[in-house]
């Protein structure tokens, strides 16, 4: 199989992914026609055109824009289940989702629309496509602490159907230690644990989503490479990184994906992953992150093969499950 054969066809989880962060702009334009909501845009190539970002905060700012048409629990089993279809289309048979509670409950849509919509579409994923899923939710660390425990505790009815919780959004100046207290506190009610760090903040912000958070993963984490310190502690650990190549770009984390370190922080044994992050915003969806950092690293059909396999061991499926998928994998010529 030539490269471009393998990365269509290997199997593969994506564990960084904003559900909010799929929505094209066709089913935006869709969405608000029907809840006849007023967006800034008269069609989707104005919209297109205003994703020129430079920087985290700018794309953020017009994510939440965006977010604003969701209303009904229909309106956020169509935004799952269309970027379900697009897991179908690339080989993605799990995948670990990210969902922003607060960016709705703020606009007065209750936690259980926002869940029941997405658990659906989950559920669906599983019977139509075979694809499985978890969802994870995250904080907004732009808000406070005081209303990240008031979200973990409208979580605690939905326990059973979130296996996780993130932190995410501004990351410069909203260091994890701000959060202590609430991870420690999802951790005691039996959330597994990850953070977005390392992104635009820098290394000191991925030793205290270890030490402090004690994630089981970190999210982006490039810059965990300036700190040969860190580099080590995340080798021993096998600690995972999520990283989204098409965001950094799109973002300016790094200025040519020929610059891009995931293949030196593969080569040195770090446990990366690759993953879409905000796909309808960043230019692509997961083959479109693999096949973008295969051609300019030049990446080897057996790097590829590893960062297959370091996705579904960096999931939070079972040891069987991880066994089958590498088996697949390994059956791969
Ligand atoms: N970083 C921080 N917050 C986010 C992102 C991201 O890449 N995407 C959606 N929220
Ligand atoms: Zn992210």
């Amino acid at each position: 199989m030539n490269r471009l054969e393998l990365i269509r066809a290997i199997p593969k989880a994506e564990l960084h992914v904003h559900i909010e962060g799929t929505f094209e702009p066709e089913l935006m334009f869709a969405i608000a026609q029907r809840n006849q909501i007023d967006i800034p845009y008269k069609s989707v190539e104005e919209v297109k055109k205003a994703y020129n970002f430079h920087n985290l905060q700018s794309f953020l700012d017009i994510y939440y824009a965006g977010a604003a048409v969701l209303i009904h629990e229909q309106d956020f089993y169509d935004l799952a289940w269309a970027y379900f279809e697009k897991c179908a289309e690339d080989k993605v048979v799990h995948t670990e989702m990210f969902f922003d509670p607060q960016t709705h409950t703020d606009r007065g849509v209750a936690f259980a629309t926002v869940i029941n919509g997405l658990q659906r579409a989950c559920d669906d994923a599983l019977t139509k496509l075979g694809i499985s899923s978890q969802l994870i939710m995250c904080f907004l660390r732009h808000l406070s602490e005081e209303v990240a425990f008031t979200t973990l505790e409208q979580a605690l009815p939905y326990k059973d159907q979130i296996i996780g919780v993130g932190l995410d959004s501004s990351e410069v100046g909203h260091p994890p230690s701000k959060f202590e207290r609430v991870f420690a506190k999802a951790r005691e009610a039996g959330f597994l644990v990850v953070a977005h760090a390392g992104e635009e903040g820098p290394a000191e912000y991925v030793w205290e989503a270890l030490d402090l958070l004690k994630v089981n993963r970190i999210d982006h984490g490039v810059r965990s490479e300036e700190d040969p310190k860190l580099m080590a502690r995340l080798i021993a650990e096998k600690m995972p990184l999520t990283v989204c190549p098409l965001s950094n770009l799109k973002l300016c984390v790094v200025d040519d994906m020929a610059q891009h370190n995931i293949q030196r922080l593969l080569k040195q044994g770090v446990h990366v992953t690759v993953n879409s992050d905000d796909p309808s915003y960043f230019g692509g969806y997961m083959n479109d992150n693999f096949i973008s950092i295969a051609e300019a690293l030049d990446l080897s059909n057996d790097e590829i093969k590893t960062l297959a396999k370091n996705s579904f061991e960096a999931s939070f499926i079972s040891n069987e499950q991880k066994q089958k998928w590498n088996n697949q994998i390994d059956a791969l010529a």
